[in-house]
């Protein structure tokens, strides 16, 4: 939530780039993480200057040309996601202190905001906005005229250690105008390397056009840039040492590479995302290597239990995980909301292995937690795709999924690559506890790796689904079934539909119709079932089978998606997707794929913006 971007370079004239292009690139790359309003800070001449407007970058882009900034080497700047006040121009950052000479732009919650306030007020500090941002800069401008003496970075640090909850905060200063200072509490930051400049960004993508050099920070530091140098200290003024990373995507895996909208291109990625995903983790006798584990092989035999903890989308790759991981591992596998595990006295000790899956690596609610697990003793791994983000570096051990940045906020490619790791994990542990011979692991490893190829094949039939989303644009709900691994499909189908086609969509278990959701069935309401494989439990399939003519009996309009071959499915369906066979439980791979092609064109035949859904935001960095 929130996108935060800082630069600096050598002076204008010899500067490769100037900063506010090196910002504005940032933010569009940001965009996706918050847009609510937009907003950047320069530092030239003595002078800050700012423009903020609310609304997408393109109006902030807007104001810049109606009222140009002078030409400048440093700067911030801000993409909002809304948390404390309304998104008004008002409300945009950055948000100013002492006398105007000081900008800062925020990411996160400050929960000590309101008790601060009162103190400034007191102190004679007006507010222009209902910000806790606009608290954090008075404080900070307290301090650099007060104990810190004129030493932003010591303001920073300061002002830091007073706030209580989750912040990444950027300042500029006019009276140091040769330093971007940062400071980070559970909220992201990243630092870009350059050849006499230096960047910031709230992930890499922030900086990818100019820099793959990374540097990743700790909890509770402050982090300076100048156009020489990057100082770390910690709160408590201790100096540190970031971890340097280079990024292994460049900017072009970022653009939209010909497709109208990213979420397109990401689920055509999808292919590609399983692939590698799956590279490199097998060594030369073909058994399982997953080199970034970093847990001991013995520790991992001795595991007793597994939490998997999550969000959203995430969650539900988390229980295709566990139908996997319980099949082949014979482990008990848990599956939990993060947000709802820590306040419910879970049951950990150090025989549970927590494993969190995050896109974005830093979910708020799926990083306390996570932290909350470790302080019960558990050990703790994290499937995560975004190299240097909070979670993994958390865990004691990590599982990266290699699905390449996902810009648009409905994660498509990350389910997938989030559900291959799984997998991988499921069948190491298997192989470690002797649970499958290594024939059989070998047999799903191959069967694994012809997915990518599968997938092309649904997306090769996409236009089937495009003109049936085209066709229903006009329906106020649509119902999902599934069951065993389908039934995570099917609630996945479903939170596509509701978060970027603002359709009414309700993801069954098809057991539990009987149970109550039938009786929302009626004449023309479309179901579409996701259809066990009939080459798996046979009782499974035909019971799918029944609870198609079940609703139909009532009046659903069906549309089933099914394996190739299943003829079962087609006396009672009014349209049939088909997906190619594999093993009953690699068919999410595949039956997630027309879900997500569906919605994306559903939402595009509405006319919504189909990668920036309205009130969401791609990474949920409060909770
Ligand atoms: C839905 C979606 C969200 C995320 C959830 C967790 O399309 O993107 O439900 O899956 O917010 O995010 P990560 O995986 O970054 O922890």
């Amino acid at each position: 939530m929130c996108g935060i971007v800082g630069y600096i370079g050598l002076p204008e004239k010899t500067s490769q780039h100037s900063a506010l292009d090196v910002l504005l690139e940032g933010l569009r790359r940001l965009e996706y993480r918050g847009y609510d309003s937009a907003g950047v800070a320069t530092v030239a001449a003595g002078t800050v200057s700012t423009r903020k407007k609310s609304g997408k970058l393109a109006n902030l882009l807007a104001e810049i040309d109606a009222a140009p900034m002078e030409a400048a080497s440093v700067g911030i700047g801000h993409t909002r996601w809304a948390t404390h006040g309304a998104p008004t121009d008002q409300n945009a950052h950055p948000h100013l202190a002492d006398g105007g000479k000081l900008a800062v732009i925020h990411n996160g919650i400050i929960e000590n905001f309101a008790q601060l306030k009162a103190k400034l007020v007191a102190a004679g500090e007006e507010f222009s906005s209902q910000t806790d941002t606009e608290v954090a800069a008075k404080l900070i401008g307290q301090y650099f005229t007060g104990s810190a003496a004129g030493d932003l970075t010591e303001a920073m640090r300061l002002a830091s250690s007073e706030l209580e909850g989750a912040f990444t905060l950027l300042a500029v200063h006019a009276d140091q105008p040769d330093r971007v200072v940062a400071s980070r509490r559970n909220s992201p930051l990243v630092v870009g390397l350059g050849e006499g400049e230096n960047f910031l960004g709230s992930d890499v993508s922030g900086f990818i056009d100019f820099t793959r050099e990374a540097v990743e920070l700790e909890q509770d530091q402050v982090v300076t840039i100048t156009t020489e140098d990057v100082a770390i200290i910690n709160f408590d003024g201790t100096e540190a040492e970031g971890k340097r990373f280079s990024v292994n995507w460049d900017a072009a895996a970022a653009e939209k590479g010909g497709f109208g909208t990213f979420m397109e291109k990401e689920i055509h990625d999808q292919p590609k995302a399983v692939e590698d995903t799956l590279l490199g983790r097998t060594d030369a006798s073909g058994r399982l290597v997953l080199d970034e584990l970093r847990i001991d092989p013995e520790e991992l035999k001795s595991i007793s239990k597994i939490i998997v903890l999550a969000c959203g989308t995430s969650a539900y790759a988390g229980m295709v995980a566990k139908y996997a991981i319980e099949h082949w591992v014979r482990v008990p596998v848990e599956v939990e909301l993060s947000h709802e595990f820590r306040y419910r006295d879970p049951i950990i000790d150090d025989s549970t292995l927590i494993v969190s899956l995050s896109q974005s690596g830093e979910t708020m609610d799926t990083l306390m937690a996570v932290r909350y697990a470790k302080e019960q003793g558990a050990r703790t791994l994290a499937i995560c795709n975004t190299n240097g983000s909070t979670i993994p570096r958390e865990s004691d051990a990590v599982l990266y999924t290699h699905a390449g940045p996902e810009i648009a906020v409905a994660s498509t490619k990350a389910f997938l690559a989030q559900i291959t790791a799984s997998y991988l994990l499921g069948l190491y542990m298997a192989q470690l506890r002797g649970k499958l011979f290594q024939g059989e692991i070998e047999d799903i490893l191959a069967d694994l790796h012809k997915i990518p190829g599968k997938i092309q094949e649904v997306l090769d039939g996409g236009d089937q689904i495009r003109e049936l989303a085209r066709e229903m644009a006009q329906e106020p709900s649509v119902l999902f079934l599934g069951r065993h691994v389908g039934y995570p499909v099917a609630m996945e189908g479903a939170l596509k539909l509701k978060e970027i086609a603002y359709i009414h969509a309700e993801g069954f278990a098809a057991g539990e119709l009987k149970h109550g959701p039938i009786a929302l069935i009626d004449q023309g309401q479309p179901v579409f079932v996701v259809v066990p494989s009939p080459h798996g439990r046979d009782s499974l399939h035909a019971k799918v089978v029944s609870n198609i003519q079940e609703v139909r009996a009532r009046g659903a309009r069906t549309i089933t998606v099914a394996e190739a071959g299943d003829a079962d499915v087609v006396d009672y369906s009014e349209t049939v997707f088909y997906v190619p066979e594999t093993q009953p439980l690699l068919m999410p791979l595949l039956t997630t794929v027309p879900l997500q092609i569906f919605a994306c064109a559903l939402a595009a035949e509405k006319g919504y913006d189909v990668d920036q859904p309205r009130n969401l935001a791609k990474s949920v960095t409060v909770e």
